[in-house]
């Protein structure tokens, strides 16, 4: 498995990880090429895929949040995404992305990255936690963990 930065022309691929996120029901967010290439690949501070050969096992977007967020994690901070195929599930994917997102940012000098995680997604939490992500607030949907760089 082979971890990297993600290219435009990588959209397709990842698009049709995602749906398999959809129809094994992990997902119902967008899921098409253009929705990746704008929401994921372009404007973060990093998308990372894995690969094994022409396959897309996973991918992790790290992005600094701005004002205003939907999510409201506080400006500056960074804002991170975790999307794995279900068939790649439980093999380091996870692990080997955040390990890339990390040095991004510390690199980028951010204070802290947040996960916005649907309370009932018991292995977000699971995998958000064993990353050393801690809970620290929540709404009716979801509860937000965080990872202090300082
Ligand atoms: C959550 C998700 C990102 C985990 O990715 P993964 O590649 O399977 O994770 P890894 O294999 O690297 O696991 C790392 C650690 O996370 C924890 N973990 C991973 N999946 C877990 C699960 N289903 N239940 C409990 N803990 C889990 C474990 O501690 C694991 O270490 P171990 O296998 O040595 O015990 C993946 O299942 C996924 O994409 N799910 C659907 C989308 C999603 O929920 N995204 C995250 C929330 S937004």
């Amino acid at each position: 498995m082979l971890i990297r930065p993600a290219a435009l022309e990588d959209a397709p691929a990842i698009s049709a990880m995602l749906q398999e996120l959809v129809a094994a029901g992990k997902r119902t967010a967008r899921a098409d090429a253009d929705f990746v290439r704008t929401h994921y690949i372009t404007g973060g501070l990093l998308c990372s895929v894995a690969v094994e050969g022409d396959e897309i096992l996973g991918l992790q977007s790290l992005k600094r949040a701005e004002a205003g967020n939907p999510y409201d994690t506080p400006e500056g901070w960074g804002i991170i995404g975790t999307h794995v195929s279900p068939r790649a599930a439980r093999k380091g994917v996870g692990r080997g992305l955040f390990a890339a997102s990390l040095a991004a940012a510390e690199q980028a000098g951010l204070p802290a990255i947040e996960a916005y995680i649907q309370r009932s997604n018991t292995e977000g939490h699971g995998y958000y936690g064993a990353m050393s992500f801690r809970p620290w607030r929540e709404d009716d949907k979801a509860i937000a963990r965080r990872y202090d760089l300082t």
